[in-house]
């Protein structure tokens, strides 16, 4: 029989961070999330405030239940609070020596048995591992964006990852409600490999002129029912995340389908981060 989770910690409470530790509260877990400071909390509280009264609004969820879902989360800035989680999520920035780092600490504060997995889309879980006296107990759980309404989450396994461990994290994305699909170390794991190849392109037939930005969005949603069109999924994702995730790529593979379009660093450097900055590809309230 899977083993059951019960108190589970979130390391970095961004938009990620905080969505998956909402779906962790949601299916009854205790959540205990940690980000680096106070100014990090109180962004990642934001989020899961507005999430919670949209999910409210929709009918998904009362106010009762949105306070309950609450309640099981508890916020800190400590990574010692994490000593009794049986485990660990981390979703900091895309920065190896960040994970390494956040992955050395908490090897000397969490029991021996307390699983350690990366939200990382990009980074190699067998790298992460190495970085812990405990490789077979890392785990890759790649949560998709918007967390909450997404029903993907990849679970990679690196060469040393133990069978058990594997098993038992599928069996808690099957409770969190989610589709959960296994796959080995390899850069973009299974959907971004598909999709960031498509979205690159898109941004280069928008560089080159070729189509205007609604244009190139109105084709993918309407011709081929995809919910987003590209460049307005790329302001979704961030430009910084999609040109980190894609850089990985082309490092690994050297296809060039995956080599960043030039036009993705200069909006990154101009501050065109996309709905997190107010301004992407389309300009956000
Ligand atoms: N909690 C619970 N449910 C919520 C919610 C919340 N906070 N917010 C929305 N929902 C529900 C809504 O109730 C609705 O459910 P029903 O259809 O049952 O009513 C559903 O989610 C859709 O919500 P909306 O109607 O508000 O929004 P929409 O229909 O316009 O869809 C979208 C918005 C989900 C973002 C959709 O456009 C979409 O799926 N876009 C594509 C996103 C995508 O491809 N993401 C992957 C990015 S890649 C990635 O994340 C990996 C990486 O490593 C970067």
């Amino acid at each position: 029989m899977a083993r059951q989770f019960s108190t589970v910690g979130v390391v970095g409470l961004g938009t990620m961070g905080a969505g998956i530790a909402e779906v962790l509260a949601r299916t009854g877990l205790t959540v205990i999330a940690v980000d680096v400071n106070e100014e990090g909390l109180a962004r990642g509280l934001g989020h899961l405030e507005h999430s919670t009264s949209r999910a409210v609004a929709r009918g998904k969820l009362d106010e009762a239940g949105k306070a309950v879902l609450l309640g099981r989360i508890t916020t800190t800035t400590e990574l010692a609070d994490l000593a009794e989680c049986d485990l660990v999520v981390e979703a900091v920035p895309e920065r190896m020596e960040l994970k390494a780092a956040v992955f050395a600490a908490l090897d000397g504060i969490c029991g021996p048995d307390t699983v350690f997995a990366s939200n990382t889309s990009s980074l190699s879980i067998t790298e992460i591992g190495v970085h812990t006296g405990r490789p077979g107990k890392v785990v890759g759980m790649h949560f998709f964006n918007p967390t909450q309404v997404l029903k993907l989450v990849e679970v990679i396994r690196s060469v040393v990852t133990e069978p058990e461990v594997v098993t038992d994290v599928v069996a808690l994305v099957e409770q969190l409600g989610k589709a959960p699909v296994v796959i080995g170390d390899r850069a973009g794991f299974i959907a971004n490999a598909l999709l960031f190849g498509y979205l690159n392109h898109a941004v280069r037939m928008y560089e080159s002129r070729y189509a205007t930005r609604e244009d190139l969005d109105a084709a993918m949603r309407y011709g081929c029912g995809y919910p987003m069109g590209p460049l307005a999924l790329l302001d979704l994702i961030g430009l910084d995340t999609a040109y980190e995730i894609l850089d990985t790529m082309y490092h690994q593979s050297r296809n060039r389908l995956h080599a960043p379009a030039p036009l993705l660093k200069q909006m990154i450097t101009a501050g065109l981060l996309g709905r997190k900055s107010g301004r992407g590809f389309y300009t956000y309230d």
